[in-house]
């Protein structure tokens, strides 16, 4: 056997260095190095694979490529196929990432059950026995779904071939092993060879493979981000354990675009798909609440009313006070109150400030900025705005709103669910229909709108 060499690999980066340091001094992540081996098996798999990728190829003018060849299969998951821009890829390679116990094997075992067979199941974590039983309960014992308890990939390659499925689950990527990679299951050799290989398994086969790969608490793919890289497509499964809610989103696609957001209920029959996530996600609202504002967001290509929730608290002394932001970026949040402060006088150092988006949902785009200003407003002066208000806008460090995209639907799908303002930015060129509209130029405008007396 040829001689290994221990190396300490970074499970975020997967960079290899000879001593173990507390930072990888390659992407700045902490703690994250581990003991590895660093061997001629290791770097032969990655170049096999690597080779095995690329056809032995001619070069072809672009007009003469077939574009059909990767066109997506429904899965006939709606949800999971708006995720996905329409199913999945032939030959593709898709990672689903997610806390234990959020739902992925149920999710996955749903998608085979409902695709065209034959099936194959890979199963590394659990029995058969325990699949079948929960396959029992979501009516997933499909006639041509195959399981396989199984953890050895030669074995699976093997299955593979004699089954010649159409569709490949493997779960999880963290207990399958590649015997001749020699270091331990889980291990960032392990994973990322066993991803190589599966890679190469599936585009050889025009298969397309799902593997599922468990996330920490911290948010990382417990195992190398490297992954990431070797697959088409990542997928994430999150949501609050204890509530029904979860949310399917692509942070990496080389399909389509990487927008949109899936989201599902956590039922007795497993995984259900929610139509309509705007009344779902206001279901819980109080109305006349201090601090609580309504705003119409944009996942995609789906409008999305959420709530978005501020609470303040005064406290006393130097200590710089607390800043908590949950949903909405912290950075974003303090730029806010720096604009408040600036251009609207309204100032809350000397206050806690709390802001969070109801359901788990993260609001990335800049049209929530208002909201949050009127809802942290609202917080501090303890009057709650109007129940039937919404609030649209992005706000510029001058105090300016600013106009934001796709105004017409976000404003029908509020209409759509009872709101009767909305306070949006001055500039917007669309008028809403069904509910009375108030233009905004400055945060001291809007304020004013939502009965707030500027000073
Ligand atoms: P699971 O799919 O095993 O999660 P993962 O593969 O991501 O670790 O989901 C497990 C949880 O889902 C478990 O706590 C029980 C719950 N569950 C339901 O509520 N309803 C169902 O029909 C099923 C199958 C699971
Ligand atoms: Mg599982």
């Amino acid at each position: 056997m040829a001689k290994l060499k221990l190396v300490h690999r970074c499970g975020e980066c997967g960079a290899s260095f000879p001593k173990w340091s507390g930072r990888c001094m390659a992407c700045g992540a902490w703690n994250s190095l581990v003991e590895d081996v660093e061997g001629p098996e290791e770097r032969a798999v990655t170049l096999a694979a690597g080779l095995a990728l690329v056809p032995p190829g001619e070069a072809r003018p672009i007009g003469e490529i077939d574009p059909r060849a990767s066109n997506p299969t429904a899965t006939g998951i709606a949800e999971l196929d708006r995720v996905l821009g329409g199913g999945l890829v032939p030959g593709s390679v898709t990672l689903l990432g997610g806390e234990p116990g959020i739902g992925k094997s149920t999710l996955l075992l749903q998608l085979l059950a409902r695709a065209t067979g034959p099936t194959l199941y890979v199963t590394a974590e659990e029995s058969a026995q325990q699949v079948r039983l929960r396959a029992d309960r979501l009516g997933a014992v499909a006639d041509d779904l195959w399981l396989l308890p199984e953890m050895s990939l030669p074995n699976v390659v093997a299955a593979i071939d004699k089954i010649a499925p159409r569709l490949v689950v493997i779960d999880s990527i963290q207990t399958v092993v590649d015997p001749e990679l020699g270091s331990a299951p889980g291990s960032v050799v392990q994973v990322r060879g066993c991803a190589h290989r599966l890679v190469q398994e599936a585009k050889r086969r025009d298969l397309p493979v799902v593997i599922v790969g468990h996330v920490t608490k911290e948010g990382g793919l417990a195992g190398p981000r490297v992954l990431e890289h070797v697959v088409d497509t990542v997928l994430s499964f999150e949501g609050e354990r204890h509530h029904a809610l979860r949310l399917l989103r692509a942070a990496k696609h080389r399909f389509g675009p990487t927008n949109e957001l899936g989201l599902f209920e956590m039922g007795e029959a497993g995984l259900e798909g929610v139509p309509d996530a705007s009344k779902l996600f206001l279901t819980d609202r109080r109305t006349g609440v201090p601090g609580s504002v309504v705003v119409p967001t944009i996942e995609g290509q789906r409008p999305l009313l959420v709530e978005l929730q501020a609470l303040t608290n005064p406290v006393t002394g130097a200590v710089p006070a607390r800043r908590s932001a949950q949903g909405v970026d912290q950075g974003r949040l303090s730029m806010l109150l720096a604009v408040l402060e600036r251009r609207a006088r309204v100032s809350l150092t000397q206050h806690e400030v709390y802001a969070s988006v109801v359901g788990g949902v993260r609001l990335g785009e800049p049209g929530a900025d208002l909201g949050l200003c009127l809802a942290l407003v609202s917080a501090v002066s303890n009057v709650p705005l109007p129940a039937d208000l919404v609030v649209i806008g992005e706000v510029g460090l001058a105090g300016e709103v600013r106009q934001v995209g796709h105004l017409a639907r976000r404003l029908s799908e509020a209409a759509r669910l009872g709101f009767a303002q909305a306070i949006v930015p001055a500039s917007t060129p669309e008028a809403g229909k069904g509910l009375t509209v108030r233009r905004a130029s400055t945060v001291n405008e809007a304020l004013a709108l939502a009965g707030f007396t500027a000073s």
